[in-house]
């Protein structure tokens, strides 16, 4: 199964993730798990052209094909040959970043986005999507604050990481059987407790 996990800026995946990957592989889960973008040693090169503060002229278009490049790589050496071998994937964002950043945020053409992912992606959607829901001022927040990781797509305004988030709201809203939402403003044990039981009530349903 491909499990992914989306959120706008600050909602917790990377505190989240770890203690996540190590309860599923203590319930015996063949798990791997990986992030976007990066992945690969390809997609780790293209990570840093996209997150380097240097990079202000970068234009969208840019940017979704740099996302692209990113993620082709690591369906085609990572993802797609875990699934043939029977594993579960969970993955740290993918495809729908780019339908919420690039097309909710930057206004970009969606019909068009979800056929150049279809291209990216050689048409390989996840099963399973987990939203990471949080108030924009929230998350920014905690994220200049507690992780001190500040990147060239954090700097956006404020305006664009609100359509961000209701993008993802919308998606979610759209495809009920692959979404589902949780509060990430919660404490983060919390979160942490409705990650996993979501996990496994999904694994277990995969199974029947
Ligand atoms: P990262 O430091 O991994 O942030 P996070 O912990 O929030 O995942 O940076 C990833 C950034 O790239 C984040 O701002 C979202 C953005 N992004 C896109 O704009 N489009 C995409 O397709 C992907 C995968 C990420």
């Amino acid at each position: 199964m491909f499990i992914t996990l989306e959120g706008p800026e600050g909602s917790g995946k990377t505190s989240q993730i770890p203690p996540l990957v190590d309860f599923l592989r203590l319930q015996g889960i063949d798990l791997l798990a990986t992030r976007e973008p990066g992945g690969t040693a390809i997609g780790d090169q293209v990570r840093s052209i996209l997150m380097n503060l240097e990079n202000q002229a970068m234009h969208p278009r840019t940017e979704i094909l740099l996302f692209c490049a990113a993620r082709a790589q690591i369906v085609e050496q990572v993802i797609r040959p875990a699934l043939q071998q029977g594993r579960t994937v969970l993955c740290d964002r993918y495809a729908d970043s780019t339908l919420a950043y690039q097309g909710y945020g930057h206004g970009l053409d969606r019909v068009f986005l979800r056929e150049l992912l279809d291209f990216t992606t050689g048409g390989l959607w996840p099963d399973f999507t987990i939203l990471m829901d949080v108030d924009v001022e929230v998350g920014l927040q905690r994220k200049q604050k507690c992780q001190g990781e500040w990147n060239r797509l954090d700097a956006y305004a404020m305006a664009f990481h609100q359509r961000v988030r209701q993008g993802y709201l919308e998606m979610a809203r759209q495809q009920p059987e692959r979404w589902i939402v949780i509060d990430a403003s919660q404490p983060q044990e919390a979160v942490q407790q409705t990650l996993r039981a979501a996990i496994l009530a999904r694994l277990a349903a995969e199974a029947k």
